[in-house]
């Protein structure tokens, strides 16, 4: 992790150095309408198609299912589920084998024919798909008792409104297992395959605090990965109690 420099009011911090540089500034090139439009296109299309492929060459399909385990991200007893910018459904998939029988499945994302690839891996009837953006859900508040939002808050050129939405929907007591892009070399490489910004990890930690999300522990892909201080921001979130947070229930 680097040190993060002083970025311009509503910018956020940004690394030093060539990781700084190398960055992706196509978050906050235009508005975020603009940008989300553009982001659905790029999923939609080939780098969406691609994610596929990629994701077995990188080792992530199978990285995915060192997390969603017992010892790891553990679902059981959960009974209302969700996959926030669930992609092609590589997580639903590791979801799905560990949750409980008569658990529910939500995933959203997007771009449709991100989910149109979800549901054509899935073929689950536990599951449910609907096209919604992080900032702004369609879930009444406290309706999940687990999150899984992978590699989707990098998409946000502010997270603060994400990360309430996600504190919003999540039952108090409830968990959230969060993979954010880091402000490190490899990860600024990746915001620039995937026109996304990075997280500063203690930034971030400050910021699910702000909206009632305690930083529970970190985890990692591997000890390799842990070693090398590679895979991104990987981190369990505990929703505070409403009578610790002063958050509504
Ligand atoms: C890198 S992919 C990750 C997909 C999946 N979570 C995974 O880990 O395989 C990022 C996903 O986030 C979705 N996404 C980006 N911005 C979003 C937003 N504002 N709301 C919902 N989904 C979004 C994209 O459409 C894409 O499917």
């Amino acid at each position: 992790m680097t040190s993060p420099i002083e970025s311009p009011p509503g910018q956020p911090p940004r690394a030093r150095g060539l990781t700084g540089a190398l960055e992706s500034r196509e978050p906050h090139r235009r508005s975020f309408k603009e940008y989300k439009s553009f982001i659905r296109k790029h999923y939609d299309g080939f780098a969406g198609a691609l994610t596929a492929v990629t994701g077995v060459l990188t080792g992530h399909e199978a990285l995915a299912g060192r997390l969603i385990r017992l010892g790891g991200f553990d679902v059981r007893g959960c009974k209302h589920i969700l996959d926030a910018g669930c992609g092609n459904g590589r997580y639903s998939r590791f979801l799905l084998r560990h949750a409980d029988p008569d658990a529910v499945l939500t995933g959203f994302d997007l771009s449709p024919k991100m989910l149109q690839r979800a549901r054509a891996r899935l073929k689950s009837p536990r599951v449910s798909h609907v096209v919604a953006d992080l900032t702004r859900l369609p879930y009444a508040d406290g309706t999940f008792d687990a999150i899984v939002c992978g590699w989707v808050l990098e998409h946000l050129p502010d997270p603060l409104p994400g990360l309430r939405e996600l504190s919003r929907v999540m039952a108090p007591g409830g968990k959230l297992l969060l993979l954010c892009t880091e402000d490190t070399l490899t990860g600024a490489m990746c915001s620039r395959l995937w026109h996304c910004r990075t997280y500063n990890r203690d930034d971030l930690r400050q910021k699910c605090a702000a909206v009632g999300l305690r930083w529970q522990r970190e985890l990692w892909f591997s000890r390799f990965h842990r070693w090398l201080k590679l895979g991104g921001i990987i981190v369990e979130l505990h929703k505070e109690s409403a009578s610790r947070s002063g958050f509504p229930a």
